[in-house]
């Protein structure tokens, strides 16, 4: 497994410098498949990021979207991380509804669930028991080191057969404890991960994630694929990380 960590004065350097790394990944991808296939996180860290990215110039065209998680509520709810990127990105993109794959928060955790499974065996082309490999993940970091929607002590986390479920997060605000989210399995087999982490409240948590012993029930965000990329802010970057 290789890590490599870059490092940025702001949050927006680290940002625009991930969205950059995104898109040359797609390209590469595309040369080579045609096609390139992207997981993005939600939460507040990525606007930044779709922001760069949506003022880029980068061709779309064979790019197939899809989200790390989503909260169950419906897509014009601020808590959307559908919403927040329609708002940051996809408005300005010009992508095809048909690559667009959200995960539809208005229904029940469950129906979402299988239907995004569904969506992801379609355009992956899968068969039963089978799992995708996206050419690109982009996760994100809680101050609690969860990443997707998955939690510390979440039992999901040692599910590395499925490809996505719906799960409850009970620390949440009301409206974001149902969520539906991917699961380990498919997270471990990104070709290449991208981690977006910014701000002082992640500090402590990064610096346990990079440096404290493999347990990703109790650090989520050290579930990792073979490739591992982390854009941090100085905020995040705690003296003694590494
Ligand atoms: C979500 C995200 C989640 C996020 C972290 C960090 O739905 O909340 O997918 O995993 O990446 O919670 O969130 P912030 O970027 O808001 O700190």
């Amino acid at each position: 497994m290789s890590t490599e960590i870059f490092r940025y004065p702001t949050a927006e350097g680290a940002a625009a410098a991930c969205g950059d790394r995104i898109l040359a990944l797609l390209d590469a991808a595309k040369r080579e498949r045609r096609v390139a296939t992207l997981a993005v996180s939600g939460g507040s860290t990525p606007r930044l990021m779709f922001q760069a990215m949506a003022h880029s110039g980068f061709d779309w065209n064979g790019v197939e979207l899809f989200w790390v998680d989503e909260r169950m509520v419906p897509q014009s709810d601020a808590l959307s991380n559908y919403r927040m990127t329609r708002e940051a990105l996809l408005d300005a993109i010009g992508l095809p509804d048909a690559r667009i794959h959200r995960i539809a928060g208005e229904l029940r955790p469950e129906d979402a669930a299988a239907g995004y499974v569904a969506e992801i065996m379609r355009v992956f082309g899968l068969s039963g028991g089978e799992l995708p490999v996206f050419d690109v993940i982009q996760r994100g970091m809680g101050p609690d080191m969860h990443t997707a929607s998955l939690f510390p002590g979440e039992p999901l986390i040692l599910n590395e057969t499925d490809i996505a479920a719906a799960v409850f997060v009970a620390k949440m605000e009301k409206q974001e404890q149902h969520r539906v989210t991917l699961l380990p399995g498919v997270l471990m087999r990104a070709r290449q991960t991208l981690c977006l982490v910014s701000g002082a409240d992640k500090a402590a948590a990064l610096r346990n994630v990079l440096r404290e012993p493999p347990n990703p029930l109790q650090r989520p965000a050290q579930i990792a694929s073979e490739a591992m990329a982390w854009y941090v802010d100085d905020l995040a970057y705690a003296r003694d990380i590494v």
